[in-house]
């Protein structure tokens, strides 16, 4: 086993180095002109599996591929591992504020910078490395393995849920293990305990056919901008809950959270220095942690009315725009919240205008029972890279095919996450710690031997 390790230090220089180049791979889901990069990126991905000793396959889906990766070496008598993650990213815009170019990777200050550095290119890449080192100086895996790496994790996992549902067979696995979350802190080892669902949505309002005079006709019709406004208005009362009606129907009360969640160590002033807000201010009654972890929300994530140019132009928009999307917990159900939405959308819209709703996509919410060798194994693993036992804690993000994969599998799902706060998942400055990758790398390798033993 040290023999692994000793192999990863050494080979930590050119590691950093293929992330680089994976990096470098504009591998954006979201843009269908990048198609062939996220292609690109799932090849290259693939090479690299391929060299590291496993049967890879390209799997194709109506959209991006699956990358497969199998090692089933161990036999039908060891325990099998479904090591999860994805090789595609957000868009990087706004670009001029990057400090330098999202997918020219650039190491400062012991970050990575890069889109995708984090989520997840970064904390794919380094299960790759920790299979690598197994193979290389052992000549074998502790247990049987299967990567399963998707392309389409940043614009919901539609293709994945059927590919999984089609190919559970072939993916059967005693465990999952995922790397796509965050640590509480540096040097604080971080299992997630959860993770929040999502129901997406667009609405749109159309007022009068075509933009008109705001002096010839404002008054006489109803702006489309002021509809949407009263509409996103009516989302939230007073104190900040959710005036949807039936939204918390199915919101599982959980009293022993509120213990656990006070144990987490948690800066609060750190927290609200790190969003620039001047304030945090949420759900009534509930602290920070738990209107992110264990609290639904309902927040709109764009916008767009009327005339935005320099100046002033008299005009009253045709129509209006707006994404929204729900944030859910156990046992919020996607489907259901989205009918709760489009009935009270329709309900509060106002005469004068045509509203429409569309549910984009949506993903389950999830909670990890916390227990059994796999916890007991990654506890280990952690203890072994970061010199301290792991700490529980809540996700505010979703990861849709989670859930799926504890169902359809029956294993259970390992949250062990290595990004850190402030990291920009999503917007501009993404990074990666250098320590955390490398660390990650050997805690993803113990992992494989404590599974093994
Ligand atoms: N890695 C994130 C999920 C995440 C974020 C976990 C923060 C823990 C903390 C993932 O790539 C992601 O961004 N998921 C999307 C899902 C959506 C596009 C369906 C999200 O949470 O918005
Ligand atoms: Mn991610
Ligand atoms: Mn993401």
């Amino acid at each position: 086993m040290s023999d692994i390790h000793a192999y990863i230090d050494a080979h930590l220089g050119r590691f950093r180095e293929e992330l680089f180049e994976f990096l470098r791979i504009p591998s954006i889901s979201a843009r269908r002109e990048y198609a062939p990069e996220v292609r690109r990126a799932a090849a290259w991905l693939a090479g690299k599996l391929k060299e590291a000793g496993l049967d890879v396959a390209i799997e194709e889906t109506p959209g991006h591929p699956v990358v497969l990766g199998e090692w089933r070496g161990a036999g039908p008598g060891a325990p099998t591992v479904l090591i999860y993650g994805h090789y595609d990213v957000q868009p990087p815009e706004p670009l001029e504020l990057w400090t330098t170019p999202p997918f020219e990777p650039s190491l400062r200050d012991g970050r990575i910078y890069a889109r995708g550095a984090v989520d997840d290119k970064g904390q794919l890449y380094l299960h790759v490395k920790a299979l690598e080192a197994h193979l290389r100086t052992a000549g074998r895996l502790p247990v049987n393995v299967v990567v399963l790496a998707e392309g389409e994790e940043e614009v919901g996992s539609d293709h994945l849920m059927p590919f999984v549902e089609k190919n559970a067979a072939r993916l059967a696995a005693d465990a999952v293990v995922i790397s796509d979350t965050v640590m509480v802190a540096p040097g604080m080892p971080t299992i997630g305990a959860s993770l929040r669902g999502l129901a997406y949505f667009q609405i749109e309002v159309q007022g009068p056919s075509h933009d008109l005079h705001s002096g010839s006709y404002g008054g006489a019709v109803v702006n489309p901008a002021t509809a949407l406004a009263r509409i996103l208005a009516s989302f939230h009362d007073e104190d900040w809950r959710v005036a949807i009606p039936g939204f918390y129907d199915d919101v599982r009360s959980a009293p022993e959270y509120r213990e656990q969640i006070r144990a987490v160590p948690f800066e609060e002033e750190a927290f609200r220095s790190e969003t620039g807000a001047p304030a945090l201010v949420g759900e009534a009654g509930f602290s920070t942690l738990e209107r992110l972890w264990v609290r639904p929300t309902c927040e709109v994530n764009g916008l767009l009315s009327g005339y935005t140019g320099e100046g002033a132009k008299t005009v009253l928009p045709a129509r209006a725009m707006a994404k929204v999307s729900c944030r859910l917990v156990p046992d919020q159900d996607p489907e259901r919240i989205a009918e709760a939405f489009r009935r009270h959308v329709e309900r509060v819209a106002p005469e004068g205008v045509t509203v429409s709703v569309e549910y984009l996509h949506g993903g389950r919410p999830w909670r990890a029972r916390l227990e059994g060798p796999l916890y007991e194994a990654a506890a280990r693993a952690l203890e072994r890279a970061f010199g301290r036992r792991p700490v529980y804690a809540g996700e505010g993000g979703s990861i849709p095919i989670v859930p799926e994969l504890e169902r359809v599998l029956g294993a259970p799902v390992l949250l062990m996450g290595f990004g850190l706060p402030g990291e920009n998942a999503h917007a501009p400055d993404e990074w990666m710690s250098l320590e955390n990758f490398e660390k990650g790398t050997h805690a993803a390798a113990a992992l494989l031997s404590e599974l093994g033993r």
